[in-house]
């Protein structure tokens, strides 16, 4: 069985690169085995700012579809749509998310802006240059307007009070440069709602099962988020005290409810493709917040997308079909075949 060639594209990772860069190679990896045991030949395409670089390459490969694990560029989240700009000029298909969508799910407070437009709950916030949505008060947590990962957060990116809020956003944008901005702190739980193209209905998302991530033994003064340490130090106590949990109590089903109508309602918004997974928090009246918007998330072996795929019985692999299939736009046979 030989489908043909699939390039894998994905941000040039330097030997020296941080854990969040290099899990990108994982993920590199783990798509290339499986598009192997579904019977395409792949060569991963590291990119960099050379577009034109890039765009030769891919003429020379001639791919079927392009599979785009690119989460930054040179190391700078700000670029991830760059590759699918370049793509769609080309009419090469390519797997996830457009790049109006990537761009625009990527800088947090335009995401936000979008969000409370369309009457989607998302937390309070206010700009570096003073701009304020909502009225922020009490705690804030500061994060950067264009990069994920937890880039930036740790213990003391949760303040209080907007002068503190201005202060660590001053000193972040001193730090590591790009935009920053405050947000309303959430004191209350995390869950992650992934969404995947439904093979028989277009453009139209389905959810997998909803993720609660839960903070084991935190002392009362850190801060129960997941901070850069959660996400990617494998030692850290934050690390080994935020599983996920799949497993929600029936009492949660009117919660878990409207946190898919909402996710679904943001992936509707923004048009999203393909995959995307949303980070909500919920207050402590029981209100729903979207957070983020995750275009083409994370599919490493250990991350959550992958342990969701696992908990609706559709594994791995045919979530990856699925992927696919939403990016050939039609329904691949054994997508077809599985779901009758
Ligand atoms: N307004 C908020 N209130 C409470 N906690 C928050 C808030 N914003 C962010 N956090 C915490 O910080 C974490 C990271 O924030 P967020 O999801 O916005 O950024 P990210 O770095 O883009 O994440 P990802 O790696 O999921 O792309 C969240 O998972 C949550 O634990
Ligand atoms: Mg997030």
């Amino acid at each position: 069985m030989d489908h043909g060639t699939v390039a894998i594209l994905h941000g040039a990772v330097p030997p020296d690169a941080s854990a969040d860069e290099q899990d990108t190679l994982v993920q590199v990896g783990t798509i290339a085995q499986a598009l192997k045991r579904m019977g395409w030949r792949s060569t991963a395409v590291p990119i960099t700012l050379d577009l034109a670089a890039m765009s030769r390459r891919l003429k020379q490969i001639d791919p079927v579809f392009v599979f785009n694990l690119v989460e930054s560029v040179g190391g700078v989240g700000q670029h991830v749509h760059l590759a699918p700009n370049v793509l769609e000029a080309l009419g090469i298909p390519f797997t996830g998310c457009g790049a109006v969508a990537l761009m625009q799910t990527s800088n947090k407070p335009l995401a936000k802006r979008r969000m409370v437009e369309n009457g989607i709950a998302t937390p309070a916030w206010i700009e570096a240059d003073g701009y304020a949505a909502g009225a922020p008060r009490g705690k804030f947590i500061v994060k950067s307007a264009w990069e994920d990962a937890s880039i930036g957060l740790d213990g003391s990116a949760v303040v209080d009070g907007i002068a503190a809020a201005r202060r660590r956003m001053a000193e972040m944008t001193a730090r590591y440069g790009g935009s920053w901005f405050a947000e309303s702190f959430i004191d209350g739980r995390e869950f992650a709602v992934a969404l995947i193209e439904d093979p028989d209905r277009p453009r139209e998302p389905l959810p997998l099962p909803v993720a609660e991530m839960s903070f084991v033994d935190f002392p009362a003064d850190k801060p129960r988020i997941l901070d850069y340490a959660s996400k990617w130090d494998k030692e850290s106590f934050a690390y080994l005290n935020t599983p996920h949990v799949l497993d929600l109590p029936e009492s949660d089903r009117p919660l878990i409810d409207q946190m898919i109508e909402l996710s679904q309602r943001c992936w509707r918004l923004f048009d999203l493709r393909g995959y995307a997974r949303v980070d909500l928090r919920v207050d402590r009246a029981g209100r729903p917040y979207v957070l983020e918007v995750n275009p083409n998330p994370c599919l490493s072996p250990d991350a959550g997308f992958a342990a969701m795929l696992e908990r609706a019985g559709l594994g791995f692999e045919e979530g990856v079909e699925r992927i696919i299939a939403a990016c050939l736009g039609s329904t691949t046979a054994s997508a077809r075949r599985r779901t009758g």
